[in-house]
């Protein structure tokens, strides 16, 4: 995919940690961390559990909330959850199976801070 630049403008485009070692509070609260086995079998399921909020916790109230997750392994679309602040958290457990190694990403739109992508999670199928 195409990279546009913004500047740091976060409700442009889709932010990423810069530096892992050293995460701003924005960057602790909104990077989706994936939980998953690093090698599965090709066709097989598998439970990949991906968390907003793991390194430090986001607001979850009706004017500041994580409004959906999505997972992809590579450019594929792998499934989506819908939040509703207060009543359910931005954690979610997805029963998946791939064909192809590309890595898992999960990306996730917070209502205030825009859209935020994980770090790739290398995962070999076999
Ligand atoms: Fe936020």
């Amino acid at each position: 995919m195409y990279k546009y630049t913004c500047e740091g403008d976060i409700s442009c485009g889709v932010n990423i940690v810069k530096d892992k070692k050293n995460m701003t509070d924005l960057e602790k609260k909104h990077s989706p961390v994936i939980s998953a086995p690093g090698k599965v079998n090709k066709g097989e399921l598998f439970e990949v559990t991906v968390e907003v909020g793991k390194y430090m916790k986001h607001p979850n109230t009706m004017g500041h909330f994580i409004q959906w997750i999505e997972l992809y392994s590579g450019n594929t679309f792998l499934g989506r959850a819908e939040f509703t602040p207060e009543f359910s958290d931005p954690k979610i457990k997805m029963v998946v199976m791939l064909k192809h190694g590309h890595p898992l990403i999960a990306v996730e739109r917070c209502n205030l801070h825009g859209i935020w992508s994980s770090e790739p999670k290398s995962i070999k199928v076999v």
